[in-house]
């Protein structure tokens, strides 16, 4: 009996609750800002993110099975000082605002760090910390922009 009172009570505050979101679904404007890129330097830039991601998991799957050589591994790969004759489009940097280029940077060196402790066995607690606030530039860069191609 007390089951069938909450489902009644329940059902439609669901259904009220999906309809609600439907509607703000709809309504929904990207308000990112746009970052004019070719669209071989998007290809490039969507690539590097992809690897970012991968590593990313790696790097999680080695603190959670205690493999830090992997954790170094996957972390330094992505870190600033293996990329720094990463073969990159030329025009791209001329594009790239003072904010991008230093959140970047910051992904680049907080891979670096993660590396570093993995490699000098520290806690895994102390690498997640690590990782998490290298991710901070992850979050506050994809809320700042997103890539539109440029009209040729
Ligand atoms: C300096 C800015 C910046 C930083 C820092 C950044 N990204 Fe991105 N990322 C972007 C933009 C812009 C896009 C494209 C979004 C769009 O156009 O909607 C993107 C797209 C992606 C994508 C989608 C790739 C695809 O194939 O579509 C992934 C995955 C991603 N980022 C992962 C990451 C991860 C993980 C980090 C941090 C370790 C990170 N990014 C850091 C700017 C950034």
């Amino acid at each position: 009996m007390r089951h069938s009172v909450a489902l009644a009570f329940a059902v439609p505050c669901l259904l009220l609750g999906a309809l609600a979101s439907f509607g703000r679904a709809d309504d929904m404007v990207d308000q990112r800002e746009q970052a004019f890129r070719t669209e071989a330097e998007q290809a490039f830039v969507l690539d590097q993110m992809r690897l970012l991601l991968s590593s990313i998991t790696e790097i999680e799957e080695g603190l959670g099975t205690g493999d830090l050589n992997l954790v170094a591994r996957e972390a330094a790969a992505r870190g600033r000082k293996a990329n720094i004759t990463l073969a990159r489009p030329p025009s791209l940097a001329a594009k790239e605002s003072d904010a991008w280029k230093a959140m970047f940077l910051s992904v680049r060196n907080g891979f670096d760090a993660v590396a570093d402790q993995a490699q000098a066995h520290a806690p895994a607690a102390t690498i997640s910390k690590t990782l998490a606030d290298t991710m901070r530039n992850c979050v506050a860069c994809h809320q700042t922009y997103r890539i539109a191609v440029e009209p040729r």
